[in-house]
């Protein structure tokens, strides 16, 4: 079991886009269990791979209340968007921030599982907000993006000065 530190807004890779699995060998399965060991434990609902400094486009999610129901999805692409939805949502890599993004109410989505199987997946609710969160994060954007600028540079402000005191 392995838990990787999780990197913070404004570090530089978060904001980088993340490049395709070519295969889903042993360091593809390393990482995704560390990716779930890490969400569980920080504790989240989601987590994308460059959150903890790999820029491969690989996200791990779990909205379930018991931590029972793991979804690894593996090149994801959103093939179907529906809807609006306003939801606060929150992020590992900006602690202690929440705000109100609006997004689609459903989505379609594409993509590999952990046993190169692929699947289709239709979402609403909490996970369609869940997987279009993490997707983002493949493609270095954060929630923060879907805000003010003046709001996000009082987020950064904030962000720097907690690095800051928290070493
Ligand atoms: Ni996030």
């Amino acid at each position: 079991m392995t838990v990787s530190a999780i990197l913070h807004y404004p570090d530089a890779t978060l904001l980088k886009h993340s490049k395709p699995v070519k295969s889903i060998n042993d360091d593809i399965q390393a990482l995704i269990d560390t990716m779930f060991e890490t969400m569980y434990q920080a504790p989240g609902i989601g987590l994308a791979a460059p959150q903890i400094g790999t820029l491969l486009r690989v996200v791990v999610i779990d909205i379930s209340e018991n931590k029972d129901a793991p979804l690894c999805l593996i090149n994801p692409e959103i093939t179907h968007l529906e809807g609006e939805a306003d939801y606060e949502e929150g992020c590992l890599s900006v602690p202690g921030i929440y705000e109100t993004v609006t997004r689609a109410e459903r989505v379609s989505v594409i993509a590999q599982d952990r046993s190169g199987q692929s699947v289709k997946l239709e979402a609403d609710g909490l996970l369609a907000i869940c997987i279009q969160h993490e997707i983002d994060h493949l493609n270095g954007k954060l929630f923060v993006d879907y805000l003010s600028a003046m709001k996000r540079q009082r987020i950064r402000k904030k962000l720097l000065k907690q690095s800051r005191q928290t070493m």
